[in-house]
């Protein structure tokens, strides 16, 4: 039989939570414990684009992230290709001669191949666009043909915060209430261009590995932070609530008061948690002055804040005016080694130099 191989390609941003998840009811579906918001990034900045192929010569599922061959063995993984299979339809590319029946999809192996277009030693979370992308990538090779939401609890599958970035623009996982995780899902609030001047600005603090992974942290919290349970039930519900008023009405003020708050509690629940977690250290601290100075002594809010499971600072800033003065005073507060060439200190939108 004539072997031949057949491709498609995804890209897919990360997300940045402004109302956190942590805590999961469900570790084997990953349903958490309350609702969360996000914004997903422009792909041209924090983004995977993923490669998946098939071929009756490959003997077996194999995947590599930036060139390494990483092993596919995990749950997750398996999670996400077997979502994906299961609703796998025809395929056909009479120009190659190519046939592929549902079921066939049963015995055929892929190949995957990511890249981050990020430094991955930068610390950053890649898991949101990496297994975001993954689904959309096998969704496209195997013809599925589920709408957004379903993909969106595939992707949930593989890490939770991925479930987001199957949305561009503002977007909300629903915790759902049913058991087997169906209603779990992300829903978009508002388009990419709805918010257009939001500037975000991301402060590498550290590309050290975090000591403790979400997982592990989740299932901590959840066991002994009393402080979690009061968050989930009686915080976050109303917090939801504010925070999609604040972005459907552009209220910046709002929408930064309530991002700060819930990071910080975030963080919170982790010291809270027997033995505490530590994701932020002295240079986030000393971020999070700086900014809570500047908003006060401006008496409006100038920039948001928000920290996931390490120290890097995500800040959102409501113009690109905003942002140029947060770059000033970070620079200014943390200088760069000296000759160090602003460009390339820079991820991201260089134009904030201008
Ligand atoms: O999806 P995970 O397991 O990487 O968890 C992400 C958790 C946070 O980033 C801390 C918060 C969030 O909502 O993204």
């Amino acid at each position: 039989e004539k072997s031949w191989i057949l491709m498609a390609t995804a890209r897919s941003p990360t997300n940045i939570a402004v109302i956190k998840y942590w805590g999961k009811r469900d570790e084997e579906l990953i349903l958490p414990v309350n609702d969360s918001i996000s914004v997903t990034l422009d792909p041209d900045h924090l983004s995977a684009t993923t490669t998946v192929a098939v071929s009756p010569s490959f003997e077996q599922d194999r995947m590599w992230l930036n060139g390494k061959e990483i092993s596919l063995s995990g749950g997750r993984y398996q999670n996400c290709l077997r979502e994906i299979r299961k609703r796998a339809r025809d395929v056909e590319d009479e120009k190659k001669g190519i046939r592929i029946q549902k079921d066939d999809w049963n015995n055929l192996h892929v190949h995957i191949a990511s890249y981050n277009n990020f430094p991955t030693a930068a610390g950053l979370a890649s898991s949101a666009a990496g297994f975001a992308c993954l689904v959309f990538a096998l969704a496209k090779l195997m013809n599925v043909k589920e709408e957004y939401g379903e993909l969106s609890s595939i992707a949930r599958q593989g890490s939770g915060s991925a479930c987001r970035s199957i949305y561009g623009g503002f977007v909300k996982w629903a915790m759902g209430n049913n058991p087997d995780g169906s209603d779990s899902i992300a829903i978009q609030l508002a388009e990419e261009t709805h918010w257009n001047d939001l500037f975000i600005v991301i402060a590498v603090v550290s590309s050290k590995q975090k000591e403790t992974s979400s997982t592990s942290g989740m299932r901590e919290s959840v066991q002994t932070s009393a402080l979690l349970k009061y968050r989930a039930e009686t915080v976050v519900p109303s917090r939801v609530l504010k925070i999609e008023e604040a972005i459907r009405d552009h209220d910046f003020a709002s929408f930064a008061r309530i991002t700060c708050a819930d990071s910080n509690q975030f963080h919170a629940i982790c010291l809270d948690t027997t033995p505490p977690i530590f994701y932020m250290n002295d240079t986030s601290h000393r971020i999070i002055s700086l900014v809570e100075r500047w908003n006060q002594s401006e008496g409006t809010l100038q920039v948001a804040y928000t920290f996931d499971a390490g120290p890097n600072a995500v800040m959102i800033a409501p113009n690109r005016q905003a942002a140029a003065l947060l770059l000033q005073r970070l620079l200014f507060y943390f200088p760069p080694p000296q000759d160090t060439d602003l460009t390339s200190y820079i991820l991201g939108d260089k134009s904030i130099l201008q």
